[in-house]
């Protein structure tokens, strides 16, 4: 086989076979076709797209690229959420132990922040001495013990994807809706979860701007689940504003504290209870997830939720003290109240901006090995429909101590700029938008 030729093939709209997309990837991967055509082939993809058997082949040939996580000596049906990126969204720590506590083994590997979206792990790390540098089997021991773990995913799982997406993210071929699930549902694959729920974000705070491709990026994701033997649904929820008030990483593991306390934010509760109710369906603890719903609020409310959360800290080095007082995690010592200027109800809140405004105060990455402030943040006081009036508070930043009056006076800039208002009070919006469930059948609200 020649990679000269299946980019000709792809370049004049033709299907490849699963025997060609796993040569270029597997040779792609050891060395032996250079970027450049590796580059022409993914802009040919971008252009003429894959079809469904085409990208559930190249799912599979990067899975086969490194190692799989073995789960099977775990007993009970392991149920995985996967959310496609948002701003101030800390359902993973919440929906971890909340569905643990319903006696679903849990076992994740997360990410850190990609741009303006926030990372589980860096919201993890927050907590003094926790570690999530775990090894496959200190995971797996781990969720034998408390029945939930989450870890970095380590460079032995999917290499292929490591390597495509760094030559798609200075190709412009990011963007592509079969290169994007077929680079999630990979790593997904390659942790060997029975089951999965996807959270497939839309709006403008999210990779997916509009309903219509939200939809399409989540059957394709459902269509790889099915066809690698995994029970996959998925939810499309907007990420339109922030979800909660916190953004940034000790502030949103605060909130998830709260939320697990059953005191939380009601959209983010509402987030977690309907992705937490799929997978609970999909382990078979409840008959749908209406009903998985109800099980999962009467956790939060009786502390089993907040107890699992506790042991999952704990278990994994960190002091799980934080959890009941909530003042021994990072704090920058230091708020400014950004106050609004005029009056009216608020129309929306661009989440993108509130992300970017959070990576300028040093809550996220500029730079792939940028360090990162766990204290620092922004809190909104003031949410989609709310009232206000002109001097009123709109959000707290959190800077770091030392940072400068230049800095401090942009960020107040962007998020005033985020807020938008109208004279007449905001129809509420749902927040979830649609599923797709586990035949494949699709749902619009
Ligand atoms: N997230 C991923 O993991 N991969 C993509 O290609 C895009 C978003
Ligand atoms: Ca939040």
């Amino acid at each position: 086989m020649r990679a000269y030729d299946l980019i000709l093939k792809k370049r004049n709209g033709q299907a490849l076979n699963g025997a060609e997309i796993e040569y270029l990837v597997e040779a792609y991967v050891t060395g032996s076709i250079p970027d450049y055509q590796v580059a022409a082939f993914m802009m040919a993809v971008y252009f003429r797209g894959l079809n469904k058997d085409e990208t559930l082949a190249l799912t599979g040939a990067m899975v086969d690229s490194g190692r799989r996580v073995n789960l099977d000596h775990i007993p009970g049906t392991k149920v995985d959420k996967h959310s496609t990126g948002g701003v101030g969204d800390t359902t993973t720590l919440v929906l971890a132990p909340l569905v643990a506590a319903a006696g679903l083994p849990v076992a994740k590997l997360s990410g850190r922040g990609l741009g303006h979206t926030g990372g589980t792990l860096d919201k993890l790390e927050a907590i003094p001495g926790f570690k999530t540098g775990l090894t496959i089997d200190d995971l797996t021991n781990a969720v034998l013990k408390t029945g939930v773990a989450v870890a970095a995913q380590g460079p032995e799982l999917v290499p292929a994807d490591k390597k495509l997406y760094a030559l798609r993210d200075v190709t412009a071929t990011v963007d592509s809706i079969p290169l994007i699930a077929a680079s999630i549902m990979a790593k997904k694959i390659a942790v060997g979860t029975d089951a999965l729920v996807l959270d497939v974000k839309v709006g403008r705070g999210a990779f997916m701007k509009e309903l219509p491709e939200a939809f399409e990026l989540a059957r394709a994701m459902c269509y790889i689940g099915r066809g690698a033997g995994r029970d996959t649904a998925a939810v499309i929820s907007r990420m339109d504003q922030p979800l909660g008030k916190a953004v940034g990483n000790a502030l949103e593991l605060k909130e998830a504290v709260i939320t697990l306390r059953g005191e939380g934010p009601l959209d983010l509760e509402e987030l977690c209870l309907a992705l937490g109710g799929w997978m609970l369906c999909l382990g078979d603890k409840a008959g749908n997830p209406e009903q998985g719903r109800e099980i999962l609020k009467g956790f939060l409310d009786n502390g089993s939720a907040l107890e699992k959360f506790k042991e999952m800290v704990e278990n994994q080095g960190g002091d799980q003290g934080i959890a009941d007082n909530l003042s021994l995690l990072p704090e920058t010592g230091r708020k400014i109240a950004v106050k609004s200027e005029q009056e009216g109800y608020i129309s929306g809140i661009d989440a993108l901006k509130i992300g970017e405004a959070a990576v300028n105060l040093g809550a996220g990455r500029e730079k792939k090995d940028d360090p990162i402030d766990p204290a620092v943040g922004i809190v909104l006081e003031k949410k989609t429909g709310d009232k206000v009036r002109a001097g009123e508070v709109l959000a707290l930043i959190h800077p770091r101590e030392e940072s400068s009056a230049q800095l401090r006076e942009a960020v107040e800039k962007k998020i005033i700029s985020a807020y938008e208002y109208g004279a007449e009070p905001v129809p509420s919006v749902p927040l979830i938008c649609g599923w797709i469930d586990r035949e494949g059948e699709e749902y619009h609200v």
